[in-house]
């Protein structure tokens, strides 16, 4: 079977009835999001809060009840896909546009789980561009301003006009190398101006899930330092 779809339904082993969950977006959570249909349809009591309007969209589509992110305190569970992640369990996402909102669902879920197949497991991230969201606002300049910070901005484009995120932003990837300085790269992408949110996920799992040609491997990471006073 597909790595992605063994992912994508083993992580539903993780989700208990009457639980508030944050739905990733990508086409690994596609599966477990079909799955989830089936739970539900069985009975299974949960609300959800989607990271994306396509995830929002999918989950109106199998009749899974969403309630928007300022509706609720708290998250139980966030599932969500990586673009690449190494050993300390520091990500890249964003592929997809939705980083922004990724975020702001991991960081009120009480646990997090990223589902994924194996080749995005890496010894160093950098191979895959680092998204950024920024201001549509002087993007010109922002883009500049990237550029001396040398970190080899590419502007998303969609069918020849920029890509627009679901918060009506635009998405910049940055062409860095593997193994890139991630102190360097977080503490001056915070200090430009029209940069909203950084695709640099460090340390937020509580867990990967990947499939891979031999089955599905968990790996749990116990070093993850909580933000949150109310996790356990
Ligand atoms: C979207 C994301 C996705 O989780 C990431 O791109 C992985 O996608 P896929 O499961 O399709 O490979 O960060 O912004």
């Amino acid at each position: 079977m597909d790595e992605k779809k063994i992912a994508g339904i083993k992580v539903t082993e993780y989700i208990k009835n009457n639980m508030l969950l944050g739905l990733g977006t990508g086409s690994t959570v596609y599966y477990m999001i079909e799955k989830l249909r089936e739970l539900v349809n069985q009975g299974l009591n949960i609300k959800a809060v989607a990271t994306s309007q396509s995830t929002a969209n999918l989950a109106n589509e199998f009749k899974i009840p969403l309630v928007s992110i300022d509706e609720v305190e708290r998250i139980d569970l966030a599932i969500d896909g990586a673009d690449e992640i190494d050993g300390q369990f520091n990500a890249i996402k964003g592929g997809g546009g939705a980083l922004f909102r990724e975020k702001m669902v991991a960081n009120i879920a009480d646990k997090v789980i990223w589902i994924m197949d194996s080749s995005k497991v890496v010894d160093s991230i950098g191979t895959f561009p680092l998204p950024v969201e920024i201001l549509p606002y002087g993007y010109r300049h922002i883009l500049k301003k990237l550029k001396l910070l040398s970190l080899n901005p590419v502007l998303r484009m969609k069918d020849e006009i920029p890509f627009v995120t679901d918060n009506h932003n635009y998405i910049v990837d940055l062409h860095i190398e593997k193994a890139f300085d991630i102190k360097y790269v977080s503490e001056n992408l915070k200090c430009v101006t029209g940069v909203l949110e950084i695709g640099m996920f460090l340390n937020t799992c509580d867990r990967i899930i990947v499939g891979t040609s031999n089955g599905v491997k968990v790996v749990e990471n116990t070093n993850k330092i909580s933000i949150l006073n109310h996790k356990n």
